[in-house]
C-alpha cells in the first residue's frame, strides 16, 4: 500500500516505537502503529507483564474472567452514559454486534451510516448493486462479493458534516431506520451544531445512535472522542487502542438499548479469554496515569508543524489535517500517488516506516520526532526537484502505490 516491493512486509521483532525486519534491518515506525492499535507503543513492558501474569493464571476457564466486571465499571466510569458492557475481540466484529442490538431493538432493518466500519455483510451491503457507495468513507473500492443481494439498500451512506445527506435518509425511511452509525470525528471537526443536530435526528426517527469510537478513542481524550463534545451516543463500540495490541473490543451502551441484545444470539467462546479485558484495564489505567493524550498530541503537533515548514520550504503544494494524535497530509498534484510512493522509499532508506499519515505513539520520543522532521525536510526538497524535472517515475525503484486497499494476505 504503500511502496510495493520495497515496504517490509513482515517484521521479526518490534519494540517502543522501532521495527526490526526480517532482514534485520532496524526503522522508527513513524505510520500506522499496528493499525492505529498500539497507542502506548510496541511490546509495552506494564502491558506484558498484565498480560503475562494472565496467562500464569490461566487465561481460559470453563468460568469467567473477573477483569470482564472491572473492565465494565472502568468504561461505564469514563462513559457515564452508559449502563451496560459487551465484548468482542475486533473493532469490525464489535460494530456488527452493535448494529444487531440496534436491529433487535427496533426491530427494522436500515441503517444509515457514515465512515468505514470493517468487513461484514451489514456494511458492506452499501456497495451493492453499484459498488461505489462507499468510496469516500475512508477506504474505497471495497467488493461486496458474497454479500447476499437481498441486503441491497439496507446500508445507506452520508457524508460526515452533511446533516442535509442524512435528514434526506431520515425522511425517505420514516419507521424503517434501525441506526445512524458514524465516528463522531476522524479527519475533520464537526461543523457547529453538526453532532447535536445527528442526535437529534435520531431520537426523532427512534434510531439507535451508534458512535464508532474504534479508532478515534483515546486519541484525544481518555475514553471515546465523544466526550469532548459533549453528545452521548445510545451505544459506542472501542477496540484497537484499548488494549495496545492485543484482541479486544467492547460494545458499551444506554441499559434499555444494550438490554435488546438478550433478545438475540451473540456470542462466542474467545470473547470470554482473559488477555483481552488484562490488556484493556492496564492500557486505560496507563493510558490515564501517564496523561498519554498530552504526549501524543505533544508528538502530532511537532509532525504536522513539520509537514507543512517542510513543504513550504521545498514548495512542495501539501495539505496537512487530522488530530495531531491521527496526522496526515495529502499532495496536490495529478501524479501525487506516484511523489508519496517515492516519498516513502526515500524514509525507508533514512531508517524510517513513513507513510502519508502519523498515527502518534507514547513511545515516540520527541528526540525520534525531531529526526523524523529533519528527514523530511531533506526528503520533500529531493521531492519537489524531481517534480520539477519529470523526474519522480524515474526515481522510483519499484512500482507505484497502489490506491484503496487490498490485503496482502
Ligand atoms: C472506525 C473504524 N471502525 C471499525 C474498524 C474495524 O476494526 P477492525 O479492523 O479491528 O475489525 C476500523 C479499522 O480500521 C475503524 O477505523
Amino acid at each position: 500500500m504503500h511502496a510495493p516491493e520495497q515496504w517490509p512486509p513482515y517484521y521479526a521483532r518490534a519494540k517502543g516505537a522501532e521495527v526490526w525486519d526480517l532482514d534485520g534491518r532496524k526503522f522508527v515506525d513513524m505510520s500506522y502503529a499496528g493499525i492505529g492499535s498500539c497507542i502506548l507503543g510496541y511490546a509495552d513492558a506494564d502491558i506484558d507483564d498484565a498480560v503475562r501474569a494472565a496467562i500464569d493464571a490461566g487465561s481460559m476457564c470453563t468460568l469467567n474472567a473477573p477483569e470482564e466486571v472491572e473492565l465494565a465499571d472502568l468504561l461505564c466510569e469514563l462513559h457515564p452514559w452508559a449502563d451496560k458492557v459487551r465484548y468482542a475481540r475486533c473493532g469490525g466484529e464489535a460494530m456488527a454486534v452493535a448494529v444487531r442490538i440496534a436491529r433487535a431493538r427496533t426491530g427494522r432493518e436500515k441503517v444509515a451510516f457514515c465512515g468505514y466500519h470493517g468487513w461484514h455483510d451489514w456494511y458492506l451491503a452499501a456497495n451493492l448493486p453499484q459498488g461505489d457507495a462507499l468510496d469516500g468513507h475512508l477506504l474505497s473500492g471495497l467488493a461486496p462479493a458474497g454479500v447476499p443481494a437481498s441486503l441491497s439498500g439496507t446500508a445507506l451512506p452520508f457524508h460526515y458534516n452533511r446533516l442535509d445527506e442524512l435528514e434526506r435518509i431520515v425522511a425517505a425511511n420514516r419507521g424503517e431506520l434501525a441506526a445512524i452509525v458514524m465516528e463522531p470525528v476522524r479527519n475533520n471537526e464537526p461543523v457547529a451544531g453538526f453532532l447535536e443536530s445527528v442526535r437529534a435526528l435520531a431520537n426523532d426517527t427512534g434510531a439507535v445512535l451508534v458512535f464508532d469510537e474504534v479508532t478515534a478513542a483515546f486519541r484525544a481524550t481518555n475514553g471515546g472522542i465523544h466526550l469532548r463534545y459533549g453528545v452521548s451516543p445510545d451505544i459506542a463500540v472501542f477496540a484497537k487502542a484499548i488494549s495496545n495490541g492485543y484482541p479486544m473490543a467492547a460494545i458499551i451502551g444506554r441499559g434499555d438499548v444494550m438490554s435488546a441484545a438478550e433478545g438475540s444470539f451473540i456470542s462466542s467462546t474467545y470473547w470470554t479469554e482473559r488477555i483481552g479485558p488484562t490488556a484493556a484495564l492496564a492500557t486505560i489505567r496507563k493510558h490515564r496515569e501517564r496523561d498519554v493524550v498530552r504526549h501524543l498530541e505533544k508528538m502530532g503537533r511537532l509532525v504536522q508543524e513539520g509537514w507543512r515548514s517542510a513543504a513550504e520550504r521545498a514548495g512542495l503544494p501539501v495539505t496537512v489535517s487530522g488530530m495531531p494524535a491521527l496526522s496526515h497530509f495529502s499532495i496536490n498534484l495529478a501524479n501525487a500517488q506516484a511523489v508519496r510512493t517515492l516519498f516513502t522509499q526515500m524514509m525507508l532508506d533514512r531508517g524510517f516506516l513513513a507513510t502519508n499519515a502519523f498515527y502518534a505513539m507514547y513511545a515516540h520520543s520527541t528526540a525520534q520526532v525531531e529526526q523524523y522532521v529533519a528527514a523530511v525536510q531533506e526528503v520533500f526538497r529531493e521531492l519537489a526537484t524531481a517534480v520539477e524535472c519529470n523526474g519522480v517515475d524515474r526515481l522510483l525503484r519499484g512500482p507505484v502505490a497502489h490506491a484503496g486497499f487490498y490485503r496482502l494476505t
